[in-house]
């Protein structure tokens, strides 16, 4: 096989392409990239955020209950944002009674030698001091000092430095004397924050995300941005950027769509910060006055505020340091300004209610910021009616670009390589804003590499992150994630290399390049590839009765009656016999669901419960008919259209499927149809680029094959010299190889290359990933 890369003939602009995205979600600010370590500082907490959480959760009572009591007061608090704050009383005189903190995790992570800043708000009519402890379990003093009570609010500020290492310290507040005290705001930093930053981020994590040095910061969410309240007082509101600026203490702790607590003390200008700090563009995602989830829309006045929310955030981050907004950044301490580029209106929001919002919040920004780059969205599916009514919006409002998420089977992205190849590169262009297979194998990564590739080749490929970026391995909401945590270590996956490799070698424009004798493609699993096998009728999460069922074999003219099949939650599937040779067949039936709201699934080509296709109607929200596939337990959604299932109505459905083509009928009207790909891809992908600074080639290329496979590279333009460099190499691990906190088995290597002339022969390991950073030998 051969590969010619033209030195001197330059294509598409790379730019921004490969960058991150922050969320938090599995406890991945407070609980993770956030430094604070004392968790539930303001007693915010509440059974709003998560159904066991209080205003004391995280907190312990240190004495008897006769000696010590601790109450949730609200009069006269010391910001009215966060109302909530600790009284706590003393009976008898004797030190040690009091009240503790218990971190995240296991406890409080501390070293040895370093400074913690320790602050709270006290006051105390009764009390004139209170002892602060660092403390083991065991009771164990690491690190003590003394605060003076007054009788007004008054912040303490204190450093402690703990005299040993440890992950489970706690954090003690308590008194020698009978009375009472309150207590807010109760905080506990490293000093050594990432860049020595105040409220700023734990450093082992952050360094995690500048080693990428990716081009770009999405953030704050995901869900947790539109999901919510469109009032922003509102307890359980949408993520709105200026509830999370300015002192802590005016930040409203509110509930987090992942089913917590989330401070925002890690809120919009430390997000800046951050962005500025590991080299990344910023790119904030607003809500757009829609909550998909419980279906709120903005109207008027409401609506025109997330429209003015977009203008002033851009003069936050732009505006002169005179300015209203510029003014308040130059006063937190950053007179210039953060040169925003890029704003998300909507995460994955789709319906009419929310492209009507978009347009008019894109109006009003780009009237007034034409040179800001709007983003739209096209849902959360990969394909279908959402989809495409998405697209439609973005080329409708001129969005620069279209965020895309999706999900799915490692398989799915090994034979989706052509999605964007023609996509044309004079409309919106795609931002991949969220994308992961499932899992963090080395399989996973393998493909999301080989992706990567094909992304980086398409002409309207402008953005792309994966998704999720963290997760502390004890809150976790969703998996597969970059980054592993707990409250002392850390590991990241394949999937990070991989994305670390990308990003670091991304290049500033591609290199023409063209492959000789490629094998066109492989087929991988050829048997449990075809569209024959087993039918089965399923319910979701309901009761379901279906009748006159039939099976029409078109392959052999047979048509196949079955007794009528009843699923429910205890027996939620009904597998129909014979096995379907045919590939060519059409499945007709009556479904009722006669109790519950998620409908049911028809499942086809099923050739055990890992491996098959699906019709499903109704799903987890009861809005949605899906054509999915199982690979190997791991799902794709191939295709969307909206369908609620009314309980107690019979439905005619039928799936016509013809060789590889499925189409899906609803009381005779056709719903949906879809080719489903065979499980083909060739076996080695590669793209190459130029970095203007160091004048690098770099060249990656991916073997998807078991077969090691050489590779004749020509390098042409310029003159016939040598070329020498470094090859980062990830290879030589079994699919379902990971990484763990004790080892990193799944990492990167490197090797020197040198090659005498122009014309050389690479050879690529079986399933691997190479990347050549090449410079020419003078
Ligand atoms: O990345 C996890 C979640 O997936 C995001 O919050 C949401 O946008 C998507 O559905």
């Amino acid at each position: 096989m051969k590969l010619t890369i033209d030195t001197t003939r330059e294509g598409k602009e790379l730019g921004d392409l490969f960058g991150i995205f922050f969320e938090d979600i599995n406890h991945a600010a407070d609980g993770g990239l956030y430094a604070e370590l004392v968790q539930n500082r303001s007693f915010e907490f509440s059974p709003a955020d998560h159904e066991e959480y209080n205003s004391l959760t995280a907190w312990e009572k240190i004495g008897s209950d006769e000696n010590v009591t601790l109450s949730i007061e609200t009069k006269d608090p010391v910001s009215s944002k966060n109302p909530h704050y600790l009284a706590i009383c003393v009976q008898e005189a004797g030190c040690g009674a009091g009240v503790r903190n218990l971190g995240f995790n296991c406890g409080i992570a501390l070293k040895a030698g370093a400074g913690y800043f320790f602050s709270c708000y006290a006051r105390s009519t009764e009390l004139t001091g209170m002892k602060i402890s660092l403390r083991e379990k065991n009771g164990e003093t690491l690190a003590e000092d003394m605060i003076s009570l007054t009788s007004q609010w008054k912040k303490h500020e204190l450093v402690l430095t703990p005299s040993e290492t440890t992950d489970s310290a706690c954090l003690e507040l308590t008194v020698c004397k009978a009375g009472c005290a309150e207590l807010d705001f109760v905080s506990l930093f490293p000093k050594d924050t990432f860049k020595g930053r105040k409220n700023g981020m734990r450093k082992e994590l952050a360094e995690k995300l500048e080693a990428l040095h990716p081009k770009f910061m999405r953030f704050p969410g995901g869900c947790l941005v539109h999901d919510g309240d469109l009032d922003p007082d509102s307890r359980t509101a949408q993520y709105r950027w200026k509830n999370s600026i300015g002192p802590l203490e005016e930040r409203p702790a509110r509930r987090n769509n992942w089913n917590y607590n989330q401070t925002l003390g890690l809120g919009y200008y430390e997000y800046f910060l951050l962005c500025e700090d590991i080299g990344a563009k910023p790119l904030p995602v607003l809500p757009g006055g829609f909550d998909p989830h419980h279906q709120r829309a903005a109207e008027g006045r409401q609506l025109e505020a997330f429209a003015q929310d977009a203008l002033d955030l851009i003069e936050f981050a732009n505006g002169s340091a005179d300015s209203r907004w510029g003014s308040l950044r130059a006063e937190l301490g950053h007179p210039q300004p953060f040169n925003l580029e890029y704003i998300g209106i909507g995460n994955e929001e789709v319906g009419e209610e929310f492209f009507e919002r978009y347009a008019f919040i894109h109006r009003i920004v780009k009237e007034q910021y034409p040179d800001i780059k709007l983003i739209g969205t096209s849902g959360p599916f990969a394909a279908g009616e959402w989809y495409e009514r998405g697209w439609q919006s973005a080329r409708e409002e001129n969005a620069d670009f279209v965020d895309e998420h999706y999900y799915q089977s490692p398989e799915w992205f090994l034979t989706n390589h052509e999605r964007y190849e023609k996509v044309p590169a004079d409309g919106p262009k795609v931002f991949l804003g969220e994308y992961a297979s499932h899992g963090n194998r080395w399989k996973n990564a393998l493909a999301e590499a080989s992706y990567m590739i094909a992304l980086q080749n398409a002409p309207a490929v402008a953005l792309a992150c994966y998704a999720p970026l963290f997760a502390n391995v004890d809150y976790v909401n969703w998996e597969p994630d970059m980054i592993w945590y707990d409250n002392s270590h850390v590991y990241v996956t394949p999937n990070y290399y991989v994305q670390k490799l990308f990003m670091n070698h991304q290049g500033d424009v591609l290199l023409e390049q063209t492959f000789q004798d490629l094998e066109k493609q492989m087929i991988i699993r050829e048997q449990s590839d075809c569209l024959s096998g087993r039918i089965a009728l399923e319910a979701n999460d309901s009761v379901v009765s279906f009748s006159e069922i039939r099976v029409i074999d078109e392959d052999h003219d047979v048509c196949m009656k079955f007794p009528d099949q009843t699923a429910d939650r205890k027996k939620r599937l009904a597998e129909l016999e014979p096995v379907i040779s045919s590939e060519n067949y059409i499945i007709r039936l009556c479904a009722k669901e006669l109790e519950g709201r998620k409908g049911f699934r028809i499942q086809f080509a099923r050739h055990d419960d890992e491996n098959k296709l699906f019709w499903s109607l109704g799903g987890w929200a009861n809005s949605d008919s899906i054509l999915g596939q199982d690979i190997d337990g791991s799902n794709s959604c191939l295709i969307q259209k909206t369908r609620e299932i009314e309980a107690g109505r019979s439905y005619q459905l039928e799936i016509r499927i013809r060789g590889r083509k499925v189409e899906m009928y609803v009381d005779g009207i056709l719903e949906q149809e879809h080719e489903v790909k065979p499980l083909a891809y060739r076996p080695v992908y590669a793209s190459s680029s130029f970095d203007r600074a160091s004048s690098d080639i770099i060249i990656k290329l991916v073997n998807l094959s078991s077969r090691n496979q050489t590779v004749q590279l020509e390098l042409k333009g310029g003159k016939n010299t040598g070329w020498s460099g470094c090859a980062y190499i990830m290879d030589g691990y079994a699919p379902e190889d990971g990484n763990d906190f004790e080892s990193e088995k799944v990492k990167p290597r490197e090797e020197t290359v040198i090659a005498e002339s122009s014309s050389f022969s690479y050879e690529l390991t079986h399933q691997s990933v190479h990347i050549l950073r090449l410079h020419r030998e003078m």
